[in-house]
């Protein structure tokens, strides 16, 4: 692909022979690719017209994301792939951040063994080895038909040659300004040392020499040689943790997806240590048994039973679930199971908010920073892949030589160990830090198949909140038979067993309802948005794919062709 043509000649181009949508519904033949930036989406579909498959554009996507939308598209973090071939083979790869070897389980406690606020999010030792790059290579090496150069050389292109600088991008750039680290304050400069404005081309040319070592070596472009050797002295003049060590031994997973059924589809999804398979799981079922005919979509009702559904699958969540490399036990089969659903149905009163138990277990909500992209080829084989810096611009922190941000994931532990409060800290011991270990995560990337196929292909960023907006707009489209940017926008709610509140999105709401379900015990807190859901749906009767961006992606696109 020659760099002269990023980024304006792909605006060019589109105009012809790609379909792009932001808010409404994109329909394609052929296959199409949406994610949080309009110009990765492009450079997804331009490696699937050249005869790429649905992981060789979700790797050159992933890689593009990490130029263009940096609050969460990274190569200094990682996530989870969900893979389903136009057959139904299904597969998820696991390039979660794992602790450094020199990590401890009261690394982020005082003398007297109590959290110090916030240090688990904050600094150097908050970075958890980064994946990213390990998974996307591993994903190519199993399943990829181009060559890797040509699926990395366009965010080498993006970050050398330069993007137009979004309006989204340009705030975060003027508020970087203002309290963000030395790092992020130079991090939107161009090399003549001047602030990247809104319509202005933005260069990264660290980044691009980092991301031109992946593209020669591959995964060893990162983890040895001259970037693991500026990982690792960077982070030892700073006091960070990583070392050379940490890196050369990461590795990725291949792992066997969660599946369950909804009626008379199949829902795969991403297992440990993602607990949002198994959540979405249980809640599928849960909501099997229920009688949806005989309850108003988003009515008083179906809010209640929804939180209340959630609020189960989040204490399950907070007891059982981590990495399951040091967690051989977690009863997921059962967790899965129709007849625990069943359980767990049968002591929901529909009439009354249950109280969460604060002397057994709590969990945080967050707002953490995570991207989703959802991609389909021509034969209709599905990649469903979402990855994370944790919070936006991960912990601000990174190498002015390499150009890219580290996360801040080591947050996704359990600091404390053996110790739960109401409000939002949580110590059960499948989640506690140690060596090697890789931190819970929330992440759902999913795919659902009908007749063995992919169907729905979908996922969302939003830490904790994250489980809960996949599993409404799963269960809108299976259910309410909602076309796929409808069951994106619809009202989503978000409970998380403790803090015990219900999460609602504040103008979608009636007041009488809000009313209501305070009268029925819920305490409510509004906030204006839950999730960034990504999906495409394969419209197998009309032959067509049709994907959307959610409204709230400023910069998202469903790009097609
Ligand atoms: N960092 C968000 C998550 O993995 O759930």
């Amino acid at each position: 692909m020659s760099k002269l043509l990023y980024p304006r000649s792909l605006f060019f181009i589109s105009f012809f022979f790609i379909l792009i949508s932001g808010f409404a519904q994109t329909y394609a033949k052929n296959g199409m690719v949406v994610s949080d930036n309009e110009v990765a989406s492009q450079v997804g579909v331009a490696v699937l017209k050249k005869g790429g498959n649905a992981i060789d554009a979700a790797i050159a996507t992933a890689f593009a994301l990490a130029v263009t939308h940096p609050q969460a598209g990274n190569i200094g973090g990682g996530g989870f792939i969900v893979y389903m071939n136009a057959s139904g083979a299904t597969t998820t790869i696991d390039f979660r951040e794992k602790a450094p070897l020199a990590a401890t389980s009261d690394m982020f406690l005082d003398e007297n063994g109590k959290l110090i606020m916030g240090s688990n999010h904050k600094g150097l030792k908050s970075v958890g080895v980064p994946g990213t790059v390990a998974g996307l290579y591993m994903a190519h090496e199993k399943y990829g038909v181009l060559p890797w150069k040509e699926l990395v050389q366009p965010s080498v292109d993006l970050a050398k040659n330069g993007m137009i600088l979004t309006f989204t991008l340009a705030t975060h750039a003027r508020r970087s300004q203002e309290g963000a680290s030395a790092f992020l304050k130079e991090y939107f400069k161009n090399p003549n040392g001047k602030l990247v404005d809104f319509g202005e081309v933005w260069k990264q040319p660290a980044l691009a020499k980092t991301l031109e070592q992946i593209r020669d070596k591959g995964k060893d472009g990162f983890y040895k040689g001259k970037v693991a050797s500026e990982i690792h002295k960077f982070m030892k003049a700073n006091g960070g943790i990583i070392t050379r060590k940490d890196l050369k031994e990461y590795t990725a997973v291949e792992r066997a997806p969660m599946k369950g059924t909804y009626k008379e589809f199949e829902i795969y999804s991403m297992p440990p240590p993602s607990s949002g398979g198994v959540a979405l799981i249980e809640m599928m079922n849960i909501m099997e048994l229920a009688n949806l005919d005989s309850i108003q979509f988003n009515s008083t009702a179906y809010v209640h039973l929804v939180a209340e559904t959630m609020r189960r699958a989040f204490a399950d969540r907070a007891e059982h679930m981590g990495d399951p490399d040091f967690n051989p036990e977690m009863p997921i089969e059962k967790l899965t199971s129709k007849e625990f659903a069943q359980k767990r149905y049968s002591n929901i009163d529909l009439e009354r908010a249950s109280v969460s138990d604060s002397t057994k277990f709590g969990q945080l909500y967050d707002g953490a920073n995570t991207t989703h992209l959802s991609v389909i080829d021509k034969n209709g084989s599905a990649v469903s892949l979402t990855y994370t810096l944790e919070y936006s611009y991960g912990s601000q922190l990174g190498s002015p030589k390499l150009g890219f941000i580290f996360n801040n994931e080591m947050g996704d532990f359990n600091p404390q160990p053996g110790y739960t409060d109401r409000d939002w800290l949580i110590g059960t011991d499948p989640n506690i830090i140690k060596p090697g270990k890789r931190m819970l995560s929330s992440m759902t990337p999913t795919i659902v198949a009908r007749e063995g196929k992919p169907y729905l292909v979908i996922g969302s960023p939003g830490g904790r909140t994250i489980i809960n907006t996949v599993f409404q707009t799963v269960l809108n489209v299976l259910e309410y038979e909602m076309p796929i940017h409808k069951a994106i926008e619809a009202m989503k709610i978000h409970h998380q067993w403790l803090p015990d509140r219900l999460i609602f999105e504040t103008h979608l709401m009636s007041p009488d309802t809000q009313k209501a379900l305070e009268e029925m015990g819920h305490t409510l807190y509004g906030r204006s948005n839950l999730g960034r859901l990504m999906g495409i749906l394969n419209s197998t009767e009309q032959g067509v794919f049709i994907g959307a961006s959610d409204s709230s992606s400023p910069d998202g696109a469903a790009v097609g062709y």
